[in-house]
């Protein structure tokens, strides 16, 4: 028996019950909530702020659903993650990966894993993506771990990035070439 496994048990967590899925712009009140959640429980995980995104119109909430994918646990989320192809000529080769986000209590029990590898298979079906890329906060470990067990690698680090209420945060880079240059 796995440790993961150990853990949903003691969480009484029906790990069959949660899927991943799409939802169209008419949920976006459960989308804002999430994301909203997300910003004020883990602020250091993230370029955006609780207090810019708190005050973002119903349209924008609905024009960003489009390009996340939840976990759903019963009737609730619990988890989320962005991806978007770039869209000018030269990078649209690229995805970028945000939004990353699990509620604290299904933490450590697979949901990340599982919204990882959904994202994984939708990116590589794409033909023209050559490459994902990313930024996370250096102390973020979990996610950091997370990211170099999907096979990212760490290609920089950017300096004093995030500035939260007078504390500096370093950025890694990563990123994960889909396929091998030719
Ligand atoms: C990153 C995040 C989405 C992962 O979701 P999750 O559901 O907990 O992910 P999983 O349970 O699938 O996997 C977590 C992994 O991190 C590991 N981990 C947990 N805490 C860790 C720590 N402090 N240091 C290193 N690894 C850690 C777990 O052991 C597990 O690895 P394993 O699969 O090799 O055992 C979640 O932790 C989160 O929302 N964090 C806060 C927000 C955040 O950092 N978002 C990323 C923005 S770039």
């Amino acid at each position: 028996m796995t440790l993961a496994w150990k853990m949903i048990e003691k969480r009484d967590v029906n790990y069959d019950s949660i899927s991943i899925i799409r939802l169209g712009p008419e949920r976006f009140a459960d989308f804002r909530v999430l994301r909203l959640e997300s910003l004020k429980a883990f602020s250091e995980a993230f370029g955006s702020s609780y207090e810019e995104e708190s005050s973002f119109s119903d349209e924008v909430w609905k024009a960003r659903i489009v390009n996340m994918l939840f976990a759903l646990y019963q009737t609730s989320l619990i988890g989320m993650i962005g991806f978007l192809p770039r869209s000018r000529v030269k990078t649209r080769h690229i995805a970028d990966i945000f939004s990353f986000y699990v509620s604290e209590t299904y933490q450590g029990i697979g949901v990340g894993s599982r919204l990882m590898e959904k994202t994984l298979l939708n990116i590589e079906s794409n033909r023209e993506i050559e490459k994902i890329a990313l930024s996370v906060n250096c102390d973020m470990k979990a996610a950091v771990h997370l990211y170099k067990k999907f096979g990212f690698a760490i290609s920089g680090r950017l300096i004093r990035e995030l500035n939260i209420n007078g504390k500096f945060y370093d950025e890694f880079i990563m990123e994960k070439l889909i396929k091998a240059p030719s």
